[in-house]
């Protein structure tokens, strides 16, 4: 596995890749979430590579970006044995140099949900994920769909743009107790950690009440809202039921569905969702 920081040295690499190439685009940090996409890849594609980046653009002023935890050496000692080709962790000189004006903003999708309630969040995704595409140029690309928007966006922009990618969604990896896994989660203290299950406890009343044939999204909502509503250290942000294409609300689920949420917990803001069809 070779580490790198520069274009010129990753454009080499890329040059002597022969094969269909996987990218993994994180921010570090990892854990079993991102693993799960690492060994997806490396399943599917001859060469794999990851991209650890803490990308400043996608913060909004008062979020967490200098406080979001990095451990660089554990991430590498975790990729090395999965097999991976490649790690490419840029600095923000190298993907922002001086008198950077170039944004991807991709629109109406991005409007909803988390780009309601994070202004300019998707924008500096896109953003990113544009870069990270052109520099690399993979066949195929890793997402979770813990970040189920984000997964939308990139979809939407990878069509829009024309990229001949194909961008492969990951199930959501959890925690025993099944909070999603989440660089964020080692900002909750004990009594904040047990709140969080929470959110897929009330996901799971929802979902439960969706096997039942329950199809209308304000009831299918009003379940989570419930179970959220029981726990007192959980500010809670919106509770969705949207298609899972548009992500538009519904008013009654026929087709494929979003169910999802953001919850504040102390400090921390978790997000979840589940797909119904
Ligand atoms: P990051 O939060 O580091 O996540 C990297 C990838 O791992 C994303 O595609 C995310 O959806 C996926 N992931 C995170 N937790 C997961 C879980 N519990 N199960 C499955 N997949 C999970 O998302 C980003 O970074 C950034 O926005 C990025 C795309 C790298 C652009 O900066």
């Amino acid at each position: 596995m070779r580490s790198l920081i520069t274009l010129t040295d990753l454009y080499a690499a890329r040059r002597s890749f022969p094969g269909r190439v996987g990218l993994v685009p994180t921010m570090g940090y990892l854990h079993e979430g991102h693993l799960s996409l690492v060994r997806r890849a490396r399943q599917e594609c001859d060469h794999v590579v990851v991209t650890i980046f803490v990308n400043p653009t996608q913060f909004g002023p008062k979020e967490d970006l200098s406080r979001y935890p990095r451990d660089l050496e554990r991430d590498l000692s975790l990729l090395e044995p999965l097999g991976v080709d490649l790690v490419w962790i840029p600095t923000n000189e190298i993907i922002y140099p001086p008198g950077y004006q170039t944004w991807v903003e991709v629109e109406t999708i991005t409007r909803l949900l988390e780009g309601a309630m994070r202004p300019g969040h998707f924008r500096g995704v896109t953003t990113v994920v544009a870069k990270l595409f052109n520099a690399v140029q993979p066949h195929n690309a890793y997402f979770g769909q813990k970040d189920a928007q984000q997964a939308a966006v990139i979809r939407q922009m990878t069509r829009d743009l024309s990229y001949p990618i194909e961008i492969v969604v990951c199930p959501i990896v959890r925690e025993p107790d099944g909070l999603a896994m989440s660089s964020r989660n080692v900002y909750l203290d004990p009594g904040q950690r047990k709140a969080a299950t929470v959110l897929s406890r009330a996901l799971r009343a929802a979902q439960e009440a969706y096997q039942h044939g329950e199809r209308d999204a304000a009831k299918l909502k009003g379940k989570m809202k419930e179970v959220l509503a029981r726990e007192p250290l959980a500010d809670v942000q919106y509770v969705s039921c949207a298609d899972y294409d548009t992500l538009e609300e519904l008013d009654t689920v026929k087709g494929k569905a979003l169910l999802s949420m953001a919850v504040v917990v102390g400090k921390t803001r978790l997000i979840d969702n589940v797909v119904l069809e």
